[in-house]
């Protein structure tokens, strides 16, 4: 299934709502460049649902594209090789660089961070996607580019997702890729965000790329990573919503990375290494780190001690598996020492291993480097196990297409013990976020959770239509302005958002020469 290209903007539930949008991008673009656009890259954020911290252990997570999404209006610049950058949100200042030489690949100057740097991380997937495919004769062109984004930055919501794979489209269809697949474009720019040192999983590129209205997705990683729309069940009288709310506190996933993002990725790798280390087995090492996962040590746990392959389609036998492996954990880290979160300093857990402390930090700490203490093997495996048993009972649900009523009561639950784990085992909830999902929960929210990375960010809210208001207004009086005395009305009605589910990444281009909308 190839990225689609329109010529309007039907691909939104209310294009007319759109309309002054993208006037004043060609108006602005006009403006700052004394120049035409060719064509718009648009890619858009994504609001996960449940399965947050399980895609880097390569476990299915159930998030939905939404309707925020970055535009990007770009001229094509033959024979020239130079790209600039403009962006509609001053925050982003203009930016430019000059294309290397023939053959070499953009490079991120990692002393001077800017959004030129996220820029650059889509460019690079598309030069190497092009390179590899060996049918790129020219040198790459020119580019001006204006970019507007209506996802928030740093708010869990994937900003830097919808960004990178707007650009790396932009790139593509810049330099004459005019059709790529979404399998093909998934799998180029799940990476691109390693390029600034983020050693993210690969949900919200699929999500952003795969997403579809009115549906939400199950997004895989093994056999292969792919996203699968699906319905939700239809609830009555009053329909079933999402609510996200914004914390308003960013969560600088680049920044804060060696104590918080790549450090949870080192943990789950170590925890695989170690719980192979008791039944001597060997893991695949096909990690983002170049190092055994989670679900690689269950599939050969399994396979090699149980004699069966890990389920498939069968959920039912997933959730047996799940609970087991779960049940295995206690018996591997026997001790309160262990459980407690202050044994496995690096000596310790390179002696667990019979590595040298050397050995242990080229092999876990030497490509993205991290700070800690301890690694808490015990609550973040915990937590990734117990995640993944959570999205497979929420797709039992679905599948045995539960009644309305049943499915808000029952995957509420799931929401709320997922927050429960985020916070208590993976460490990615903090107190604005814990005050959001109390104050919704007492007011009529069925389930309230982090959504996406954490440490900031959103929180959603799985509600019915008529409970809305209700929680918008609590929310607006022991949240929003409690936490910030000079909010304004308008401040806070951006940040909570009854969320849609949108279409993925696409380009638009004009019908005979001019823009149709
Ligand atoms: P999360 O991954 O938790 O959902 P996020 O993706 O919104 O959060 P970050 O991972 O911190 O946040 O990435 C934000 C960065 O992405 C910004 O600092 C900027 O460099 C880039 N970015 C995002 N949106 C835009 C945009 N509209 N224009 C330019 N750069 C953007
Ligand atoms: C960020 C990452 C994703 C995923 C989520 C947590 O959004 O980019 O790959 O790990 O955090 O689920």
């Amino acid at each position: 299934m190839s990225v689609p290209t329109f010529h309007n903007l039907s691909f939104y539930s209310d294009p007319s709502a759109n309309v002054q949008r993208y006037k004043d991008l060609i108006k602005s673009f006009e403006s700052i460049y004394h120049d035409t656009p060719d064509f718009i890259s648009r890619s858009p954020g994504r609001v996960n649902l449940i399965g947050d911290h399980i895609d880097y252990s390569y476990f299915s997570a159930l998030p939905m594209a939404i309707e925020t999404d970055v535009i990007g209006a770009v001229k094509v610049l033959p024979g020239s090789n130079e790209v600039v950058l403009h962006n509609t949100d001053p925050a982003f200042a203009r930016e430019s660089f000059v294309l290397p030489a023939e053959g070499q690949v953009v490079e991120i100057d990692k002393s001077k961070f800017s959004w030129a740097s996220y820029f650059k991380c889509g460019y690079i997937v598309a030069q190497k996607y092009i390179q590899e495919k060996g049918n790129h004769q020219q040198p790459f062109n020119g580019l001006l580019i204006l970019f507007d984004g209506t996802v928030p930055t740093g708010g869990g919501l994937s900003s830097s997702a919808a960004f990178c794979v707007a650009t790396t489209m932009a790139v593509l269809r810049a330099n004459g890729v005019t059709q790529i697949s979404k399998e093909d474009l998934t799998r180029i720019t799940v990476v691109s965000e390693h390029y600034v040192g983020v050693n993210n999983g690969g949900m919200d590129q699929c999500a952003s790329i795969y997403g579809e209205r009115d549906k939400a997705l199950l997004i895989q990683f093994q056999p292969k990573l792919e996203g699968q729309a699906f319905a939700f069940p239809v609830v009555k009288p009053n329909d079933m919503v999402f609510l996200i709310t914004n914390s308003l506190v960013q969560a600088n996933k680049k920044e804060t990375a060696p104590v918080n993002y790549n450090l949870r990725a080192v943990e789950v790798a170590v925890a695989a290494e170690v719980l192979a280390k008791q039944f001597n087995l060997k893991l695949l090492q096909d990690s983002n780190l170049g190092t055994g996962q989670l679900r690689g040590f269950m599939e050969t746990y399994y396979l090699q001690e149980k004699g069966v392959p890990l389920w498939n389609n069968d959920i039912d036998q997933g959730i047996i598996q799940l609970n087991g492996v779960l049940a295995l954990l206690e018996k591997i880290f026997d001790s309160e020492e262990k459980k407690s979160g202050h044994f496995y300093t690096t000596e310790n857990t390179a002696k667990v291993l019979g590595l040298s402390t050397e050995e242990f930090q080229e092999k876990f700490l030497s490509q993205f480097p991290v700070r800690y203490q301890y690694l808490k093997l015990y609550q973040r495996s915990k937590h990734v196990y117990s995640e993944s048993l959570r999205v497979l009972e929420t797709l039992k649900l679905l599948r045995e297409q539960t009644d309305g009523a049943r499915f808000l009561s029952e995957f509420g639950r799931l929401m709320n013990e997922s927050q429960e784990s985020l916070s208590s085992q993976f460490e990615t909830s903090r107190e604005e976020l814990a005050t959001l999902c109390q104050v919704a929960l007492s007011h009529g929210s069925y389930g309230s959770r982090i959504t996406g990375a954490g440490f900031g960010g959103s929180v959603v809210h799985l509600l019915t239509t008529d409970k809305v208001e209700t929680v918008q207004r609590e929310l607006r009086e022991k949240y929003y302005k409690k936490q910030f005395p000079n909010i304004t009305e308008e401040e806070i009605q951006a940040a909570m958002t009854v969320s849609k589910s949108g279409l993925g990444t696409c380009v638009l281009e004009k019908t005979d020469g001019s823009w149709d909308f």
